[in-house]
């Protein structure tokens, strides 16, 4: 029997649901049963009728979808794959930001802590966030822990005033924009599809910004034939598989996440053999981070 096999029936056997990130190998998405960006994910995480969810993505994903659903079983195949970016500000620099400003809203990018969402009012992934800022009564938007992502949103809201957070993406962050005007000089047909978790320089010659699923929608039902692509390296799966006949290049760095990597599918068979890795989080906290969670479910409507 092969591992995919084994998977396959160990799903059933113990009412299993597989989700993963368009991040994670190739090998992982094939056997998913959902697949998409961090958005997708967190909706499709509430009402699964299955008990247990493998969640193949990072730790602030997993945790995610157990506050959402704290009467499931949520495993994740490493329980070390975190997000860097999640961890990029602290309840202390909340709590100064509600003192400075009056008529605060402090908007949390879902690549963060439960912790952080805790103190936080509304979550926001890079694909609902625009709508959900517009949508809150609050002048001022203290915006963390993104700041490329924040940069971006602030421009497309300018009735906003926004408060900026020092955090971002490693895998985004080290990728420059003389890289990606090299791969442009030699395909210079292609249009340059990036991530918001880009610098600005990058996103400032970009000809598309959105989520990991904004990029593949755009390259699918674009005319065009050729592409640059500005975010990690994993979304070529689904790109390749819609459109084959299309060209899709990365800059020379080619943004890898060693975290999103981790997901394998022995790791998958192995805590579905075991129920190791299972996503535990308190009841306090389950309760407090949920609230900015189901706020941006409510929202993003
Ligand atoms: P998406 O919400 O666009 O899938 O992005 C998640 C992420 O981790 C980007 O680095
Ligand atoms: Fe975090 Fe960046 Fe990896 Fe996304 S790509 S999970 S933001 S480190």
């Amino acid at each position: 029997m092969t591992i995919v096999d084994k998977i396959e029936k160990l799903k059933k056997e113990k009412n299993a649901v597989i989700l993963a990130h368009y991040y994670v190998k190739p090998e992982v998405q094939e056997i998913a049963d959902y697949i998409g960006d961090s958005y997708y994910l967190s909706k499709v995480a509430v009402g699964l009728k299955e008990q247990t969810i493998v969640f193949c993505g990072v730790e602030f994903m997993g945790e995610s979808a157990k506050a959402l659903n704290p009467q499931k079983t949520v495993l994740m195949p490493d329980l070390s794959a975190d997000c860097p970016m999640a961890h990029m500000a602290d309840p202390e620099i909340i709590q100064k930001m509600r003192d400075t400003y009056e008529d605060l809203a402090v908007v949390c990018y879902i690549n963060s802590t439960a912790e952080l969402k805790k103190y936080s009012d509304v979550c926001v992934t890079s694909a609902n966030a625009v709508k959900i800022v517009k949508a809150l009564p609050n002048k001022n938007i203290f915006f963390i822990p993104d700041r490329n992502l924040a940069h971006y949103i602030a421009g497309l809201v300018p009735e906003k005033n926004f408060v900026y957070n020092e955090g971002f993406c490693p895998t985004h962050e080290r990728m420059q924009a003389e890289e990606v005007l090299e791969v442009k000089k030699e395909h210079p047909e292609a249009k340059v599809l990036s991530h918001p978790e880009c610098r600005t320089e990058i996103l400032e010659i970009s000809d598309y910004i959105g989520s990991t699923s904004g990029i593949i929608r755009y390259a699918t039902e674009s005319e065009e034939k050729e592409f640059i692509i500005c975010t990690e390296e994993g979304v070529s799966y689904k790109l390749c598989q819609n459109n084959p006949e299309k060209k899709f290049y990365f800059p020379n760095s080619v943004p890898t996440c060693p975290n999103m990597k981790k997901n394998s599918l022995e790791k998958i068979l192995h805590v579905l053999e075991t129920g190791e890795n299972e996503v535990q989080i308190t009841e306090e906290l389950r309760e407090a981070s949920v609230k900015p969670l189901e706020r941006m479910l409510e929202l993003a409507k």
